[in-house]
């Protein structure tokens, strides 16, 4: 392909991306926040009802037995690990490609993250490399469902009750999603959940954590409230060192209306994926496979560049925007290569991470995306791979 046919070597400015990341948002939510902002009842502290009302509401679509609703996915992570009593001296073992906080919420605890290596087809965290990697001092494990599939839940289950060891969902990316007929986040002792703006439902910002177990459910809710237990004669009665990670009363009522539509919004980035998956299956990206008895909510789409191609990819990507549609990579390189971790995990490396950070990229498919928004996003990505694939 000729090199003018691309924008990025015509020297045009980039154009401005179309604000892909823009919440599906209705009149049933602004409904709901001003229903709240009349109620005077901000904070679920003295009065309020929308967050209970939600916690009920969440947990029961992913049946489990309690819900406790956070600020946000970091901090429903981090109570659940202070709550299962994580501390210095302790190892939990996370994959090695996913967000920050799956592993910086360790740290925070004085315990250390220990990184598995990721399964290539699913790029969820490997069961095989999981167990090679524990030892006297694991405590738990935090699988990840990135991108939307779940990873594989039974493998990791029967390897934490072999060593017993603790289970925390990350679900962050994995609202609604199912392993084996079952909505992930229900399988761990908790399950963590974020509401932040990309996410397949939001709050703006925003956390939760699930568990079946009764002991857990009040454990975390102390840590999330000052560690003052309810039902007090007074307020300032605290029990243990908690944190203030209160979701507010605006926040519930939009995630209980985003609840509503959570399903519509999965099936809406499915069909988008599908649409990917016809478009871009005669190109030589590699696209995402999906393990059997799943059911995949497409947080986003990756696609890996061929090998060969590897070593461009920040061109790649700069042409692709150029074109003048949005595009992303998640995640660029092993977490374990992030300064906060390296100290610790030096000498670590895990090949199939290593491999696909290397070439991935992400498509949005969020949404509020058109279809012209999708054709313009393939056509832009296939013609970009026709110059750089030769
Ligand atoms: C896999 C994963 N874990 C945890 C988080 C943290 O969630 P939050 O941004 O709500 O703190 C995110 C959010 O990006 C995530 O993608």
């Amino acid at each position: 392909m000729k090199k003018n046919k691309l924008a990025i070597f015509r020297g045009e400015p980039i154009r401005k991306e179309p604000f892909v990341w823009k919440s599906s948002i209705g009149e049933e939510e602004k409904k709901a926040v001003i229903e709240v902002l009349e109620s005077g009842r901000l904070s679920v502290f003295r009065g309020g009802n929308k967050v209970r009302k939600f916690e009920r509401k969440f947990s029961d679509y992913c049946n489990s037995n309690y819900g406790i609703a956070t600020t946000s996915g970091t901090t429903a992570l981090h109570t659940a690990v202070s709550s299962l009593g994580i501390g210095p001296e302790d190892e939990v073992i996370v994959p090695s490609l996913t967000f920050v906080s799956t592993a910086s919420i360790i740290l925070q605890q004085g315990a250390r993250p220990v990184f598995a290596d990721i399964d290539k087809e699913s790029y969820c965290m490997s069961a095989e490399d999981l167990e090679s990697k524990i030892t006297k001092k694991t405590k738990a494990i935090i699988p990840v469902h990135i991108f939307g599939h779940p990873a594989e839940m039974n493998k990791i289950l029967s390897i934490a009750r072999k060593h017993s060891l603790y289970i925390i969902e990350d679900a962050a990316q994995a609202h609604g999603a199912e392993y084996k007929g079952k909505k992930v986040g229900s399988f761990g002792d908790c399950g963590c959940f974020s509401f932040f703006q990309t996410k397949n439902m939001t709050c703006g910002e925003g956390g939760m954590v699930l568990s079946n177990d009764l002991g857990l459910y009040q454990e975390l809710r102390l840590r999330r409230e000052h560690g003052s237990p309810e039902n007090q004669k007074t307020w300032y009665v605290y029990d243990i060192l908690g944190f203030n990670y209160n979701m507010t009363e605006l926040q519930a009522a939009i995630g209980i209306v985003q609840l509503e539509k959570l399903d519509y919004f999965n099936k809406r980035r499915r069909e988008n994926a599908k649409f990917y998956f016809k478009k871009l299956k005669k190109t030589s990206l590699v696209l995402p496979q999906i393990k059997k008895d799943i059911y995949h909510v497409f947080h986003n789409f990756p696609v890996l560049l061929p090998k060969e191609i590897s070593e461009v990819r920040d061109n790649f990507i700069l042409a692709v925007k150029a074109e003048g549609v949005p595009i992303d990579v998640c995640y660029p390189s092993p977490l374990y290569k992030s300064k906060i971790f390296n100290e610790l995990n030096g000498g670590v490396f895990c090949p199939n991470t290593e491999d696909i950070s290397s070439r991935i990229i992400t498509l949005f498919t969020d949404p509020c995306l058109t279809k012209k928004d999708l054709k313009d996003i393939s056509d832009a990505v296939m013609k970009v791979s026709e110059y750089y694939i030769r």
